[in-house]
């Protein structure tokens, strides 16, 4: 008895200490944390609870069965963020590398489970050189058991991603299912084939880091949601988000406290320009509609064009996507369009209202836009808006011009309130682009033709950029005045609060992808 009890304080130390001293220091020294610091950092003082910590892998080719580490490169378990349980891994890279073995991935398995079972988020910390190379196949089952759970619990609980090392090979194909994937600057790094693959088939000399950096990914690809400057940022970046979501589809966001008091924003009324072609910052509008400071963006630097993040509204959680007049006009195009669509997905499938911004020229034109596919990635933001069931809410700023109108959250596909800023342009094109087409041939046939043009331009500006005739239809419930917004806002999302609709029963849907 007394020598098991030995055994098991020894296995215990032996866990902890991973692929041994040596190995962490050099894990300091490339300004990582271990697997179990990070855990620590991540999860409130004291409520992480280990699972499996005796397990060791079952290869014994290659000599790996005298290379026997407790845990075997994985730590996994439970404890709670905020005091909202959550289920977490954590690769090690002093265990061979982190690399994925047959157990490695059964621990993961566990606690993915487990989280489906119980309802609440999963949260993996990434630190790894890929599959476990001794083990071959059974390892690649290893993954793919992973994929398969991933897919499973997309959009039944939330599953977030820290890249805090290497994710290479098929190893990145978790965290690609999985609703959020930060990234850490300067000691990650994700790639489907390495630098030296890329330079063998395609003949292209690229460092890991421009490949598969975190501003690579946060910036060309899209593929990461967020960076960090180091682990403890990035772990504080996961904490954050973590409290804008519910614990799975069941539920709804956890609501903050707040004092409601006059909520008008004068400061909203002077950030459109007199001029239509001028552009602002729409982060100043988002500013002064939501709580201060409670703005969380997601993919900041990638397609700039639009913007999308958590927010909160007198404590209460939604989120925005909102066009960006700053970048290309805020235009739609694919890279906006896709980022858009799939940050719309994830709220309504986790119950988070929206609020949809809109100043949208239209659609960016082009050969590289048509034959990219924009036909199909604009109807991604389309299909996204209009079956999304949570409280859906508009606000028309300035432009909303042509089919971009239309998939903006309009009253026609589904929004439930529709508001107009006084300053809202709601036609099929602007004033120059029309006069010129419909009023072709007196501009040509006038002797002055500049000023016949001007003139037309002003008739059909007079008629159609506001939101008047729009709200004679209906298609705007109201037009208000800028400073008002917030006040408004939180009105509608309190009215909303208890909306409950349904699209047809279906298997699912077929989303153009
Ligand atoms: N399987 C088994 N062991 C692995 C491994 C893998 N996939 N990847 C790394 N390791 C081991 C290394 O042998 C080394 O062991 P040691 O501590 O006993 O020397 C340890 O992990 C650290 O690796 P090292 O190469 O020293 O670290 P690095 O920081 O210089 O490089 C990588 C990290 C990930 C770039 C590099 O290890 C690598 O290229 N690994 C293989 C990636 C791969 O092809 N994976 C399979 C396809 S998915």
């Amino acid at each position: 008895m007394s020598s098991n009890i030995e055994k098991l304080n020894e296995r215990i130390t032996q866990a902890k200490l991973g692929g041994g001293q040596k190995r962490i220091d050099r894990q300091h020294q490339n300004k990582k944390l271990t697997a179990r610091e990070r855990v620590e950092y991540l999860l409130d003082e004291g409520s992480f609870e280990e699972m499996g910590i005796l397990v060791t892998h079952r290869t014994t080719d290659f000599g790996m069965d005298k290379e026997i580490y407790f845990g075997d490169g994985v730590v996994t378990g439970y404890g709670t963020i905020h005091g909202r349980l959550v289920y977490v891994y954590a690769q090690d890279f002093t265990v061979f590398g982190g690399a994925l073995s047959e157990t490695h991935a059964e621990k993961i398995c566990k606690i993915m489970d487990l989280a489906m079972n119980v309802g609440a988020p999963v949260i993996g910390l990434n630190d790894s050189g890929g599959a476990r190379i001794q083990e071959g196949v059974r390892s690649l089952g290893g993954y793919a058991d992973i994929f398969y759970r991933n897919v499973k619990a997309s959009g039944v609980i939330p599953q977030l991603s820290a890249i805090m090392g290497p994710c290479a090979g098929g190893a990145v194909y978790s965290p690609a299912i999985t609703d959020f994937t930060l990234m850490v600057e300067g000691t990650s790094y994700m790639f489907v084939t390495g630098p030296n693959v890329v330079k063998t088939v395609t003949n292209e000399e690229v460092t890991s880091e421009e490949l598969g950096g975190a501003s690579a990914h946060a910036i060309k690809s899209g593929v990461a949601h967020k960076t960090s400057s180091n682990d403890v940022e990035c772990l504080e970046d996961l904490k954050n988000l973590l409290s804008y979501l519910p614990q799975s589809h069941k539920e709804k966001p956890m609501d903050l406290p707040f004092e409601l008091g006059e909520e008008y924003r004068d400061v909203l009324e002077t950030i459109v320009p007199d001029s239509p072609n001028k552009p602002y910052d729409m982060h100043e509008v988002i500013r002064g509609i939501i709580d201060e400071g409670s703005f969380y963006e997601i993919h900041k630097d990638f397609a700039e064009n639009i913007i999308v993040g958590f927010a909160r509204m007198a404590g209460k959680s939604i989120g925005i996507v909102a066009n960006q007049p700053m970048f290309l006009a805020g235009v739609l195009d694919v890279n906006s369009s896709r980022k858009a669509a799939r940050f719309t997905r994830f709220c309504d499938s986790f119950n988070i209202p929206l609020l949809v911004l809109v100043d949208v020229p239209g659609f960016l034109p082009g050969t590289d836009q048509e034959w990219n596919g924009i036909i199909v990635h604009g109807a991604k933001l389309l299909y996204a808006l209009s079956e999304a069931t949570v409280p859906k809410v508009t606000v028309i700023t300035r432009k909303a011009y042509g089919g971009a109108y239309d998939v903006m959250n309009s009253k026609h596909i589904g929004a439930d309130f529709n508001y107009a800023w006084p300053t809202a342009e709601i036609a099929v094109m602007g004033a120059k682009g029309a006069s010129e087409i419909i009023f072709r041939k007196e501009i040509r046939e006038a002797e002055d033709t500049a000023k016949e043009l001007a003139e037309k331009e002003a008739e059909y500006a007079e008629k159609f950029a506001n939101p008047f005739k729009a709200a004679r239809r209906g298609f705007i419930d109201e037009v208000i005045l800028p400073r008002e917004t917030r006040r408004k806002l939180i009105k509608t999302f309190s009215m909303l609060e208890n909306k409950d609709v349904s699209m047809p029963p279906k298997k699912h849907g077929n989303i153009p992808l």
